[in-house]
C-alpha cells in the first residue's frame, strides 16, 4: 500500500476505484501483503520447524483461511463456529488446536469427533468433562494443559492473559495436580503444554521469561510432552515509531530451549499474520466545525472497527487523495454511532478535508471484521481482496433485510 501521484494504491489498484466499485465502508485486503507476512513468519522460525496455527479469532474470513491452508498453516480455534470454518477452508483436523476457558459439551464433542490435534484445556473441570466424553465415545483424546505462567506481557491491560489475576490457564500448582491426576487416564493423552501470555507484545523479554517458566515446569512435572504450544501475541507496528518485534532473538531463545527438550513447537499467531494486510475504506458524511475542533464524521463506526473504542487502540488515518494543504485544527475522526467512544482518532493537524472525501483507516486486518457487530442495527461491511490488478468480494456486505 503506497502513494503514487498523491493517490493511495493497494497493490496495483487505485483505492478510489475500489470505493467507487464497492461503496463504503469496505474492508480491503492485499493478498500479496498477507502472503509476505506468512512467508516472513515462516522463515523467521524455519530453524525450529514449528507447526503454525493461525488464530482464527483475529480473522475468520473463509477465503483468507483458504490462503492460510494453502501456505501449510493450521488453525487455532476457540469455538465450534471457528472449528467449522477452519475445516471448511480445508485445514486438516490434525493441524487444529482448540483453546478457551469455557468450551461447552457440544463444542468438546465436536472436537473429539473431528479428531483435532489438541484440545488445550484450561481447568480441572474441563478436563473431567473431556474425559467423560472420551469415555462415552470410547476414544483416546489428545489434550494440552494451558499453564498460566504469571508473566506480565507488558501490553495493553485488556489483552494481557498470562498473569494470575487473568482467567486463563492453570496456575503452577493446579497444573501439576491435574497432570498427576490425569496422566494415567485411559482416555486422555496429555501431549502438550500450552501457554499464551497476551497480544500485541512488542518486546521479546516477556517471552524469554515465559520460556524459562516452561523449562522449569517441564523439569518439575517429569512428564514427556510431545508439543509445546507457545501461543501467539507477536506485536505489529500500528505506529511507525513502535519498535518492531525481534523474531531473531525469540527464535534463538527457542533454539536453546529445544536443545534441552525434544518437542515440537506450536505457534498461534493472528495479528502478526493479518493486521497490516488490510485497510478500512470509508467516506466522510459530514464535517462539523467548532472553535476547537473539526469533527470528521465518517460512514464507518465502532460497530465496523471496535478496537479504538474498546481498547483505546491506535489506527492511522490516510486520505485516499493527498492534497498537501494543511489544516492545523484538531481533527476528531468519528463514526455516526450514538456513543462518545465512537471515535477512531483525534489528531492535531491533517490535510484539508471536505465532505464526501474518502479516508482509509490502517492496519485493520486483525480483530477488525471479526470484532464487528450490528450495534445500532448497522449492517456489516463488505470484504474485498486485492490481488495485483484484480479485486474480488470475499464476503458480501450484509443486507439490512437480513438483520431486521
Ligand atoms: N492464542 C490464544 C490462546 C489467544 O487467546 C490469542 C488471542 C491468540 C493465540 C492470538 O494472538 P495474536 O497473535 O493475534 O496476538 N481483540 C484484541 C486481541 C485479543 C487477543 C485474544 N487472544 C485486539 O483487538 O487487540
Amino acid at each position: 500500500m503506497y502513494f503514487k501521484n498523491n493517490k493511495f494504491f493497494i497493490e496495483k489498484i487505485e483505492s478510489l476505484k475500489i470505493v467507487k466499485k464497492y461503496g463504503t465502508p469496505t474492508y480491503c485486503y492485499s493478498l500479496n501483503k498477507l502472503k509476505k507476512n506468512i512467508e516472513n513468519f515462516q522463515s523467521s522460525f524455519k530453524s525450529i520447524n514449528p507447526l503454525i496455527c493461525f488464530s482464527v479469532k483475529s480473522n475468520n474470513n473463509l477465503q483468507i483461511l483458504k490462503e492460510i491452508k494453502r501456505s501449510g498453516m493450521g488453525a487455532d480455534v476457540v469455538s465450534k463456529g471457528e472449528m467449522i470454518q477452519a475445516l471448511k477452508a480445508g485445514i486438516s483436523p490434525n493441524k487444529i488446536v482448540f483453546s478457551g476457558v469455557g468450551k461447552n459439551t457440544e463444542e468438546l464433542k465436536f472436537a473429539i469427533e473431528k479428531k483435532i490435534l489438541l484440545i488445550n484445556a484450561e481447568s480441572k473441570s474441563e478436563i473431567i468433562e473431556i474425559e467423560r466424553l472420551a469415555r462415552l465415545k470410547k476414544s483416546i483424546v489428545n489434550i494440552g494443559l494451558r499453564l498460566n505462567p504469571n508473566i506480565d506481557a507488558r501490553t495493553l491491560k485488556k489483552i494481557s492473559t498470562g498473569k494470575h489475576e487473568d482467567k486463563f490457564g492453570l496456575t503452577e500448582i493446579n497444573f501439576l495436580n491435574v497432570l498427576n491426576n490425569f496422566k494415567d487416564s485411559k482416555f486422555l493423552n496429555i501431549k502438550c503444554l500450552s501457554v499464551h501470555i497476551g497480544s500485541q507484545i512488542t518486546d521479546y523479554k516477556p517471552y524469554s521469561k515465559m520460556i524459562n517458566v516452561l523449562d522449569d515446569m517441564i523439569n518439575k512435572s517429569n512428564h514427556v510432552f510431545d508439543y509445546i504450544d507457545l501461543g501467539g501475541g507477536m506485536g505489529v507496528q500500528y505506529k511507525k515509531k513502535t519498535k518492531s518485534f525481534n523474531y531473531k532473538k525469540y527464535n534463538s531463545i527457542i533454539e536453546n530451549f529445544l536443545k534441552k527438550h525434544k518437542v515440537k513447537i506450536i505457534f498461534e499467531p493472528g495479528r502478526s499474520i493479518i493486521a497490516n494486510s488490510a485497510v478500512l475504506l470509508t467516506q466522510i458524511i459530514y464535517i462539523k466545525n467548532t472553535n476547537k475542533k473539526s469533527f470528521v464524521i465518517l460512514d464507518a463506526a465502532m460497530n465496523d472497527l471496535m478496537r479504538p473504542a474498546l481498547y483505546g487502540s491506535y489506527h492511522g488515518v490516510i486520505p485516499l487523495l493527498k492534497n498537501n494543504k494543511k489544516n492545523k485544527k484538531i481533527h476528531d475522526f468519528v463514526g455516526p454511532i450514538c456513543e462518545t467512544t465512537d471515535k477512531f482518532l483525534s489528531i492535531k493537524g491533517f490535510q484539508n478535508l471536505k465532505e464526501k472525501d474518502f479516508i482509509a483507516i490502517s492496519d485493520v486486518g486483525a480483530y477488525g471484521m471479526s470484532l464487528s457487530s450490528n450495534y445500532n442495527l448497522r449492517p456489516k461491511p463488505v470484504e474485498v481482496m486485492v490481488d495485483k490488478k484484480s479485486t474480488k468480494i470475499i464476503l458480501r456486505r450484509q443486507k439490512l433485510l437480513n438483520i431486521i
